[in-house]
């Protein structure tokens, strides 16, 4: 992990305010693995003291090395997917080419090969599910399962069709892509979880390992459909964030344990946990 302070090479605005961010950090994109995270801190802006924590959506050669990097020469940029949603990423979206920000990373534990092949080895297909900007995370994993030969399928859902970004760099590595909004501008109407449960009550006889990554309530109801149809499922987590360095305890989620045990640090542990670790029913604040 380290912590650069990097020029940005692009910030290109797709659909519904989403963009991608593209930063010249040859140390940390060689470092960075699938599911692993970098916290942004925008220069010259007091206002905006904390990092904003964002998943490494791809790491890649620069334009000019583009040709050697598909023959495995260095990478040297990373990329990141967002979308605006307040002050910070209201200023990101203003920064341009030559500007500088500070960028920690690689952070966290990620979707890490040496945890899940053997599961998604044993498993006839690999089903990614992303809710929103949760697609972020889903991309280095799925080339990673590319590269191992396996079968994969994408199930994305968003509020509109302005929220399905990013889809074309899944192209190549999946079997197919399942598109779902709220508002049925695109794919199926309603969530992404409804073609999901479709789709996995009409291959009974077939392994399959999730890997999920969105908005809580969406991670929720997949690993419900995980738990009743009978498969692995791997959840990527989007809690707010402090500190990311595992300091201020500020994104802990319980987990199976007691004590101490019965929480883990989402920047640290995670993002990425196994579905049946978390406990997923919210905690009640007692009224005093
Ligand atoms: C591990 C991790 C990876 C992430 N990856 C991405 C990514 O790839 N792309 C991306 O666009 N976003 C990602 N996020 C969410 C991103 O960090 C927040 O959207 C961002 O920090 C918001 O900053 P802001 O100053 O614009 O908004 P703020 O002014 O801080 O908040 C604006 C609104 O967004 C909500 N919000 C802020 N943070 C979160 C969050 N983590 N989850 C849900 N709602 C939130 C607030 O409740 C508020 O309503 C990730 C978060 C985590 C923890
Ligand atoms: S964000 Fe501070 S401990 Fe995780």
């Amino acid at each position: 992990m380290q912590n650069d302070i990097v020029d940005v090479v692009a910030n290109r605005p797709l659909t519904g305010g989403h963009f991608v961010l593209e930063l010249y950090a040859p140390r940390q994109a060689q470092a960075t693995r699938p599911g692993q995270f970098a916290m942004v801190r925008m220069l010259e802006h007091s206002d905006v003291l904390l990092r904003r924590p964002m998943s490494i959506f791809d790491v890649r050669a620069s334009a000019a090395n583009g040709k050697a990097a598909r023959n495995g020469a260095a990478l040297e940029i990373i990329q990141l997917l967002y979308k605006i949603v307040g002050r910070g990423t209201r200023l990101m979206a203003l920064l341009k080419p030559g500007d500088q920000v500070e960028l920690l990373a690689p952070l966290g534990h990620g979707f890490f090969e040496e945890e899940y092949l053997a599961v998604a080895q044993a498993s006839d297909e690999i089903l990614h599910v992303a809710g929103g900007i949760g697609i972020a995370a889903l991309l280095l994993p799925a080339r990673q399962i590319a590269r191992a030969g396996l079968r994969q399928r994408l199930f994305f859902g968003g509020r509109t069709r302005d929220d399905l970004v990013g889809t074309e760099d899944f192209e190549n590595y999946v079997e197919e892509i399942v598109l779902a909004t709220e508002n049925g501008s695109k794919g199926h109407q309603g969530f992404v979880t409804a073609p999901l449960e479709k789709y996995l009550a009409g291959h009974p006889n077939e392994r399959f390992l999730l890997m999920a990554c969105g908005p809580w309530a969406m991670l929720r109801a997949t690993v419900d459909l995980a738990r009743r149809y009978g498969h692995a499922c791997l959840v990527s987590m989007e809690n707010r964030m402090g500190c990311g360095l595992g300091v201020c305890l500020g994104c802990s989620i319980r987990v199976e344990g007691t004590g101490h045990a019965a929480y883990e640090r989402v920047c640290t542990e995670g993002p990425v946990f196994c579905a049946e670790r978390v406990i997923w029913e919210k905690e009640e604040i007692p009224k005093i």
